[in-house]
């Protein structure tokens, strides 16, 4: 049950980050102001009450998992999470909120322009970490091939197993 949470909610949760980055930028540049006002309301409602649980339960069931699991790649993914997870409820959530209220009142000045640009930063932070930990999770369960081992890695397994010179 826990591996199933974690796996509809680790690929959710970058999905809604993507859609509403993408929708973001498109309305920014080819909506009307009435387009930008009505997709900041859906950022807000549905889509915080999407995103933000969905973060959460992907972190939470990770955590849960990596309990019994140790190496690189879960020790990458849990330190990917105190990054995650405040840039979402400190800084996405903040925006989210404030950017749909100027939409609403009508305000698109540079204040607003200043908050979506850091909002955007904020998504595309956490589109990138989100990213690969889907990518790490995806190894770690064999779906995905493991990256060849570095050239410093090669180097490193070649000295220890070289025949020693006489
Ligand atoms: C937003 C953050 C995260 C995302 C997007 C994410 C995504 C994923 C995905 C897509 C998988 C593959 C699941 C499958 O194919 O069955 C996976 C597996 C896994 N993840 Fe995460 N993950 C996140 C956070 C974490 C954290 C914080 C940990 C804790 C260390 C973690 C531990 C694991 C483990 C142990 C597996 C393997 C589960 C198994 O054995 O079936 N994940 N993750």
């Amino acid at each position: 049950m826990p591996k199933r949470a974690h796996l509809i909610a680790g690929i959710l949760a970058p999905l809604c980050i993507a859609t509403f980055f993408l929708a973001t930028i498109g309305v920014e540049l080819f909506g009307s102001r009435e387009a930008v006002a009505r997709l900041n309301s859906l950022i807000v409602t549905p889509g915080l009450w999407i995103l933000i649980p969905t973060i959460a339960a992907a972190g939470g069931t990770g955590m849960f998992l990596g309990k019994t699991r140790n190496g690189r790649l879960v020790d990458a993914k849990k330190k990917r999470m105190p990054f995650i997870a405040p840039n979402g409820l400190l800084v996405l959530l903040p925006c989210a909120i404030v950017l749909n209220r100027w939409a609403a009142a009508g305000s698109f000045d540079i204040t607003f322009c200043i908050v979506q640009a850091v909002e955007l930063i904020a998504g595309a932070t956490n589109l990138t970490l989100m990213g690969l930990n889907v990518r790490d999770g995806l190894r770690m369960v064999g779906r995905l091939r493991a990256a060849p081992p570095t050239v410093k890695v090669r180097r490193a397994v070649h000295a220890a197993f070289a025949e020693p010179r006489t």
